[in-house]
């Protein structure tokens, strides 16, 4: 593999069928490729922003599993950091002071750095696989994550080394992880969203809605891709006995987003299935909206009468002691 001046390995962002097949039985190589792939999109795939309405979701997810009475840390690092969404959204939010972002893909670790620039945040960063981390023992006041414990092959392997890093009585929180439940009824709803809007887009009346065949090919080759990287979903006790295991104490698990998640997953699916000029400001504005009534719904009723294994969205947070 190339590297760059300081020994890490540099973008690949146009694999070969060779490296494809390879990657069919290798998780790791496969998120290599396919986060290489996705880096330069990925902030519009996904709408992730630098804005207030990014920075108030980072830093509202951080607060619903840690409070805010440590803040401002001074050095954190985030693991599988992508683009850098949950880490530079947290230090523009008064979270965090200095940060380190690390992803297993070189693609992401560069566009990370680049933002950071952007934004005029002080970021280093390296490509690292969570299961060993490229930096000393004891570094870190904080370890974040956002959407990376499911593609980890050995996420016991990868607490160790994250407690490793952390100083004494450091803290680390991850967010964003899919609940066992949460991601099979979001899994049906987004397969039953995918087949209802591409065969109904079929009929003669609704040609203007269907995507090009080429785009959805290309779809259904990621979907492929993504089947091997989405490696774990999480039940929330049995997250908290890993880390535990692993060595942290002060260790809670919540969750979050159910009547949200019936709601965002087949929207999200829609959005995928029909052409990108159909979504007017006006549905983006009216879909937004409405997943925001939702997440209130959930925190402020379901979360009160519903079992937290339900719910979508899985947060942990722990300290080394
Ligand atoms: C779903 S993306 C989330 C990115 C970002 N945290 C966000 O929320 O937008 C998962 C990220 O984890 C990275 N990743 C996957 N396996 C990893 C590993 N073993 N070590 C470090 N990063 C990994 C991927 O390359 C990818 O950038």
């Amino acid at each position: 593999m190339a590297s760059d001046p300081s020994g890490d390995p540099v973008p690949n962002p146009h694999a070969t069928e060779a490296e494809v097949e390879a990657a069919r039985s290798d998780p790791k190589l496969a998120n290599v490729l396919y986060h290489d792939w996705e880096a330069d999109t990925y902030d519009e795939k996904w709408s992730i922003s630098y804005d207030e309405r990014c920075i108030d979701y980072a830093v509202g997810r951080f607060r619903a599993v840690a409070g805010d009475a440590e803040w401002p840390y001074q050095k954190a690092m985030e693991l599988g950091s992508g683009t850098g969404f949950f880490l530079l959204n947290l230090m523009q939010g008064g979270v965090i002071k200095q940060g380190s972002v690390t992803d297993l893909s070189p693609g992401m670790v560069q566009v990370a750095l680049r933002n950071a620039a952007q934004l005029g945040l002080d970021v280093d960063g390296r490509v690292a696989d969570a299961e060993r981390i490229p930096y000393d023992d004891d570094t870190f006041d904080l370890v974040v994550g956002h959407a990376v414990l499911h593609h980890i092959p050995d996420v016991p392997a990868a607490f160790r080394e994250v407690l490793r890093v952390l100083k004494p009585g450091g803290r680390f929180v991850f967010a964003g992880e899919p609940t066992r439940i949460g991601d099979r009824y979001a899994r049906k709803l987004g397969q039953l969203t995918w087949w209802l809007t591409t065969n109904v887009t079929k009929l003669p009346p609704l040609a203007a809605w269907r995507r090009p065949q080429s785009e959805l090919d290309e779809s259904s080759r990621a979907a492929a891709l993504e089947a091997i990287v989405d490696l774990h979903t999480f039940d929330p006790a049995e997250l908290e006995r890993v880390v535990r295991d692993a060595g942290a104490t002060d260790v809670r698990a919540v969750t979050e987003e159910l009547a949200a998640a019936l709601f965002g997953w087949p929207v999200r699916t829609f959005e995928a299935a029909v052409p990108q000029e159909k979504l007017t400001l006006g549905w983006r504005l009216f879909a937004y909206k409405a997943w925001l009534r939702l997440s209130w719904l959930d925190e402020k009723v379901l979360s009160r009468i519903a079992p937290r294994q339900v719910f979508y969205n899985v947060l942990v947070t722990g300290t080394k002691p």
